[in-house]
């Protein structure tokens, strides 16, 4: 049965009275669950509240990580930290989730964190510009430094006077890398094997009802190569690029560019194929009355798609129906191969619809959009934001966030509205939406991804933006509406990952790619976070103050 979206709005609506509470396991992978109750104000601090000015900061090109009047920040962990006496944190971190050990506790728990490319100057001393065909001189030492620092890692942290700290040697921290081994979660073998070897390209990610982490395999054709098909159906191998790992460990990009979900209480990891393959950015779930769950999962590149996974099975990530939307006609379209003939035309069974589920998306008529980044679900009204980042094959260099709205506010409909919520550009003073995240009043924060080799370029589009930056989009009060810069990254660097914490008080946040254009180690483009190694490195920081605690509250002044 569909949780009808009268019921959902009265149990949400008691979160706008200030009573409590945030659904417990609140729908998105943007906020986890268990919030502090929220005490009603007093007339005095209404009074105030009413009378707070959220100030904008200006965009800047400063290397640090600039932010606004009101919000603090300090580190938790950066790349190379040790986690155990076995194990250090991964490069280019980007998607952060929480999950309280005690759920009385939310200041105990283990964060999860991506981490999605290597950027091989700093991890392996390789520079990539040095050569003309640099696969031909990178070698299987400097590639085993790259498989050690993607994928990702769970630490256990704990906040004692209000700053985050990493344990040391928690028996709960641990990596998942490039060369571990992972379960394919379906019937029949992938490319003759049931299991796959490694994670890579985790970009976004989400969180299950069952309190596992979710994390997506993005751009994984850099790493493998990818299988192209001709008009023939025939297959060839499309070599890598980028990084060329095929030419010292012979995996099949079919073992790529899944939704993978990691259980943190022993590391066990699986690769969900019913969900399909394509570059997913994110995995963002709804568990329905029935415990059924529905899955969004977009494909970010120019162009592809958005998706849903509708599990026929409680808890399920693998019985169940993958669809793709038809934004235009407001039409999930079933990836069925049982019954769509157009399926079973081209394709020779359902593994292999999955598989290639970008062709079948096309072949059955689906939306190209202008590449889905994160999906988030609106804790009040239970529409769908999705992050359309740019398009710059259709001269969309701004992006736009999407609205859906299922019909009759059923998750598992299968007709639904499209609109814009809200346009990059100048006049709404943000470019390039990515990721996003619903505070406790319902407040929206959105990460900005501009690109690191066209930001603060005269001839560029992205010059008036500066550095790429956090915004937040009030939804009371006189500035409801307005896209609000809060923060700044350091030079080169995109901020991802944002995830507040169970009692809303922090706002974990990737930096991502520092000093990502940097061509000469010795004279790195960024030097933060300056610690004394005096070269950028990616870090997860904590950010907190008053300005997160006002916006928290914000519903009250509707009230
Ligand atoms: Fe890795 Fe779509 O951002
Ligand atoms: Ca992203
Ligand atoms: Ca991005």
């Amino acid at each position: 049965m569909a949780y009808s979206r009268r019921k959902f709005i009265s149990f949400l609506g008691k979160a706008s009275i200030g009573a409590a509470i945030v659904p417990p396991f609140l729908i998105s992978c943007g906020n986890t669950s268990t919030p502090a109750e929220t005490k009603a104000l007093s007339n005095d601090e209404l009074k105030k509240l009413k009378s707070f000015v959220l100030e904008a900061l200006p965009a800047s090109d400063k290397d640090d990580l600039l932010l606004t009047k009101g919000l603090d920040y300090h580190t938790i962990i950066k790349w190379g930290d040790k986690i155990s006496n076995e194990d250090t944190f991964g490069f280019n971190n980007d998607f952060t989730c929480f999950i309280p050990l005690d759920k009385n506790n939310p200041k105990d728990g283990l964060l999860w964190v991506n981490h999605e490319y290597i950027n091989s100057l700093y991890i392996a001393g390789f520079n990539y510009r040095d050569y003309e065909n640099p696969l031909e001189h990178i070698t299987l030492e400097q590639v085993d430094k790259e498989m050690y620092n993607v994928g990702g890692s769970i630490v256990r942290i704990k906040e004692e006077n209000g700053k985050w700290k990493v344990i040391e040697n928690d028996p709960y921290n641990r990596r998942i890398t490039g060369k571990t081994p992972i379960q394919l979660n379906w019937d029949h073998p992938i490319k003759g094997k049931t299991s796959a070897i490694g994670t890579l390209a985790n970009c976004s990610g989400g969180i299950t009802p069952w309190n596992t982490f979710l994390t997506c395999e993005e751009n994984y054709d850099g790493f493998y190569g990818e299988t192209e098909y001709d008009e023939n159906n025939i297959a060839s191998k499309i070599p890598s690029n980028y990084y060329g790992w095929e030419n010292f460990y012979d995996y099949p990009p079919e073992h790529y560019g899944w939704v993978v979900e990691i259980n943190p209480q022993d590391g066990t990891a699986q690769k969900h194929i019913a969900l399909g393959r394509f570059a997913h950015e994110c995995c963002t779930l709804y568990e329905l009355e029935d415990k059924r769950v529905v899955a969004y999962t977009g494909d970010d590149s120019n162009n592809e798609h958005l998706y849903k996974f509708i599990s026929s099975k409680p808890g399920s990530l693998k019985i169940g129906t993958l669809y793709v939307a038809d934004t235009i006609n407001g039409k999930w379209l079933a990836l069925d191969w049982e019954n769509q003939p157009l399926l079973k035309k081209k394709f020779k069974d359902q593994t292999e619809v999955l598989i290639r589920a970008r062709e079948a998306a096309k072949i059955l008529g689906a939306t190209p959009l202008n590449r889905p980044e994160d999906i988030e679900i609106d804790p009040i009204t239970g529409n769908i934001f999705v992050s359309l980042t740019n398009n710059k094959s259709k001269n969309d260099f701004h992006g736009s966030i999407l609205k859906i709205e299922e019909t009759n506010g059923a998750f598992d409909a299968l007709t639904f509205k499209a609109s814009t919520y809200k346009a990059g550009g100048e006049e709404n003073g943000f470019s390039c939406p990515d990721n996003l995240a619903f505070d406790q009043s319902g407040n929206l924060w959105i990460t900005s991804d501009m690109s690191g080799s066209w930001m603060n370029k005269e001839d560029k589009p992205y010059m008036p933006f500066k550095n790429n930056s956090l915004f937040v989009i009030p939804r009371y009060g006189k500035d409801a509406g307005k896209v609000i810069r809060v923060a700044s990254a350091p030079r080169d660097a995109e901020l991802t990952g944002p995830w507040f914490s169970p009692d809303g008080k922090t706002l974990f946040l990737s930096v991502q790619h520092p000093g990502e254009q940097t061509t000469d180690i010795n004279n790195p483009t960024s030097k933060w976070p300056f610690d004394e190694d005096n070269i950028p490195k990616p870090a997860v920081v904590a950010i907190t103050g008053d300005l997160i605690e006002k916006m928290n509250k914000l519903n009250q002044i509707e009230g």
